[in-house]
């Protein structure tokens, strides 16, 4: 029996969902052109697929699993389960108007057409500030709308925000703020839910790794007890004597967020030679 996993075929998720596989140590047989990758040494198999289609084909289990940003999830259903946010695919939909629009609020766009591909989001978003306005769906180009006369404004998913200015838009509303998930089908069957607990043990672990980095360094002797405190470390740090009287080897793992306060922290009590190294899987 073997998951079904389907990710978008190009675009911005397609290369960085089979990265996160191939991090998880899951090989493919066949390369690239296929719309469908069988796994090698793991009961999965991929989907490629257009994204705007993948809750769909997860909803009705056509996918046991998919990997989409939130935005087309929450515009096309509400009937699958999110299992993981994946920290990647960060971007917002946000409504734009030209740039000489005098925009000062919401209200400015009543009565106006909006040219957007996420009808849905965009009602409830209008409906919510009592305003009313013209939804004009398109499945894609919607930046060029308003340039050609089509609509006044835009509903859009912004990420760098250089295709906006590229079509003299600027940005005047966030409505969601969104990145890639992996999401599950209700009712997973018992033997596929165990097949997605490996899996997301597996994710864990490398989004564990990513979080966090190796650190070696070494000090005084009289500092140690200083220095621990300020790297807690996994249970607690590693302390090795150097051959240099005096001298200690400290190893720990540090939290990517506070990483720059530690290390200051570490220097301001007598910490030298220190080196920083990447974590490749992370299992506590
Ligand atoms: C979105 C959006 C813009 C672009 C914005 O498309 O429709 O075209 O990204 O990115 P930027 O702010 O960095 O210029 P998406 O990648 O979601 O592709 P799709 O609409 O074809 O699914
Ligand atoms: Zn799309």
């Amino acid at each position: 029996m073997n998951l079904k996993v389907a990710i978008q075929s190009k675009g911005r998720l397609s290369e960085k969902s089979l990265a996160l596989f191939r991090e998880c140590g899951i090989r493919f047989e066949n390369g690239k052109g296929n719309l469908k990758m069988k796994a090698t040494n793991f009961p999965l198999e991929v989907l490629l697929l257009r994204d705007d289609d993948i809750p769909e084909y997860v909803e009705s289990s056509v996918a046991d699993l998919g990997i989409v940003g939130q935005n087309v999830v929450w515009e096309k259903t509400d009937n699958v389960q999110e299992i993981k946010l994946l920290g990647f695919g960060k971007c917002r939909l946000s409504l734009a108007v030209g740039k000489d629009f005098d925009y000062q609020s919401v209200k400015d766009v009543d009565g106006l057409k909006i040219a957007t591909s996420y009808p849905n989001i965009l009602q409830k978003f209008l409906t919510k500030k009592k305003v009313n306005a013209k939804i004009h769906e398109i499945s894609g180009s919607v930046e060029i709308a308003p340039g050609i006369g089509l609509a006044n404004a835009v509903c859009d998913i912004v990420s760098t925000g250089s295709t906006l200015t590229l079509n003299g838009l600027k940005e005047v509303e966030t409505i969601l703020k969104s990145q890639a998930v992996l999401i599950a089908t209700k009712n997973l069957p018992t033997e596929k839910q165990a097949i997605l607990d490996k899996l997301t043990f597996r994710l864990d672990a490398v989004q564990k790794a990513k979080d966090n980095k190796y650190i070696l360094l070494n000090a005084p002797n009289d500092k140690i007890d200083i220095i621990s405190e300020i790297l807690p470390g996994m249970k607690s740090p590693t302390i090795v004597p150097l051959t240099e009287e005096g001298w200690s080897s400290v190893h720990s793992v540090v939290n990517e967020n506070e990483f720059w306060d530690i290390i200051e922290k570490l220097r301001e009590n007598g910490a030298q030679g220190i080196l920083v190294m990447p974590i490749e899987k992370m299992i506590l």
